[in-house]
Parts: structure tokens; C-alpha cells; sequence
């Protein structure tokens, strides 16, 4: 089974309090995302494996640790994971991005996707899927199973909150997937919003409505 690991920092459950709060202008929520995705990029490349390389200060000659393993690809899932993408870059600048979108089908109500573009190598990276709101989990879901269905292997999805019933379904789907969330919320309401999660993240990064 995936883990779920909620980032606890004192830093991050902070922002997101303000992040969170419905006073909260548009630029400050924006920013914010923002800082608390720098900070979890922090967490989900925790296990990164280096290797040693030799070098020479300006005293003397060492063996110091490099980043060794796979290339990192970003996959936000359109729109609001966007609002992610930034923060993370900002400590692995030399991530790939790649897109995801995906829209809701009137008569299944399933998640069906409607843009892909990854980067060419994206087989060999592992590829974090971003999306703030992990709902009822359907978007991150069907985001996994296409690249999957492209061959990617190596994927770990992070998320600002999540709601227990989408930890729960996704960890049925995609068992081999961890979960870095900075919170567990309670629930789910009738309308799918995350209770009491911080509203419709799109809306609040964009401005929109
Ligand atoms: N998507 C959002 O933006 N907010 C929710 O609460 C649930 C899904």
C-alpha cells in the first residue's frame, strides 16, 4: 500500500491556516500555495538517493554527496494544480513539466481527459502528479491510470489537503502511489467540496468567481 505522508511541518500547517481562511486575498493565497509547495517539495524528495562524487574545496580534496537517481518530471493536473508548479521548481529547477486536463463526462460523471503533453523522457523520471484538492479522488485517479497507460512507472502525487474518502479510493486504485498531503480533512460534502478544506482552489489562485 502507498503511504500517506502528511507534512507536518510547524511552517507549512501555518500557511495553510491562512491559506485556508476565506479572508484571504487572491496574491497572499497564491504565494502561499506557493510557499507551502517549496516546502513540501522538501518532503517528497526526502528518499532521493545520492551518490558520492570527489571534489575540491578551497582547503582541501572530499568526497561529498550528489543527487544521483531518476530525473524529476511535474505532472499538475489543469487548472489548479498549477498553482503548485512554481514552488516546487523553485528547489528542483531542473524538473520537467508536463500537463494533465481533464473534464468531467455529463453522462458518466467520470473524469475524462482532454489535454496530455509530457516531457519525451518521461518513462525514466519520476513524475510528481499535483493537484491541490484530492476530493473524491477521481481527477488524481485517472491522471495515474494515463500515464500509466503511457508507460510511467515511477509516480508520486502530492496534494495541499485530501479528503479521507479520496486517500481511501486512491489507495485502492494505485496501491504502488504515495500521497504527500499537508492535511487529512474531515470529509466530503453533498456538493464534493472538502470540509473544511479551503474551498474551490482554482477559483481562489485564479480570481476567478
Ligand atoms: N476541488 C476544490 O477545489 N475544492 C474542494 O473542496 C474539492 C475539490
Amino acid at each position: 500500500m502507498g503511504k500517506v505522508v502528511v507534512c507536518d511541518h510547524p511552517l507549512i500547517q501555518h500557511k495553510l491556516t491562512i491559506i485556508r481562511d476565506k479572508n484571504t486575498i487572491t496574491k497572499d493565497f497564491r504565494d502561499l500555495v506557493g510557499e507551502v509547495a517549496t516546502l513540501m517539495a522538501y518532503e517528497i524528495t526526502r528518499d532521493l538517493p545520492l551518490a558520492k562524487t570527489t571534489i575540491e574545496t578551497p582547503v582541501a580534496k572530499m568526497e561529498s554527496s550528489v543527487l544521483s537517481g531518476r530525473m524529476i518530471g511535474l505532472v499538475p493536473i489543469l487548472r489548479a494544480g498549477l498553482g503548485m508548479v512554481d514552488g516546487i521548481l523553485k528547489l528542483i529547477p531542473s524538473a520537467k513539466v508536463g500537463h494533465i486536463g481533464l473534464q468531467r463526462d455529463e453522462e458518466t460523471l467520470q473524469p475524462v481527459e482532454y489535454y496530455l503533453n509530457l516531457p519525451t523522457d518521461a518513462q525514466e523520471r519520476l513524475l510528481i502528479v499535483i493537484d491541490p484538492m484530492l476530493a473524491t479522488g477521481g481527477s488524481a485517479i485517472a491522471a495515474l491510470s494515463a500515464l500509466k497507460a503511457r508507460g510511467c512507472r515511477h509516480l508520486k502525487l502530492m496534494c495541499l489537503i485530501a479528503a479521507p474518502e479520496g486517500v481511501e479510493a486512491l489507495q485502492a486504485a494505485h496501491p504502488d502511489v504515495d500521497l504527500y498531503v499537508a492535511a487529512v480533512d474531515e470529509r466530503l460534502n453533498e456538493r464534493g467540496y472538502i470540509v473544511p478544506g479551503l474551498g474551490d482552489a482554482g477559483d481562489r489562485l485564479f480570481g476567478t468567481k
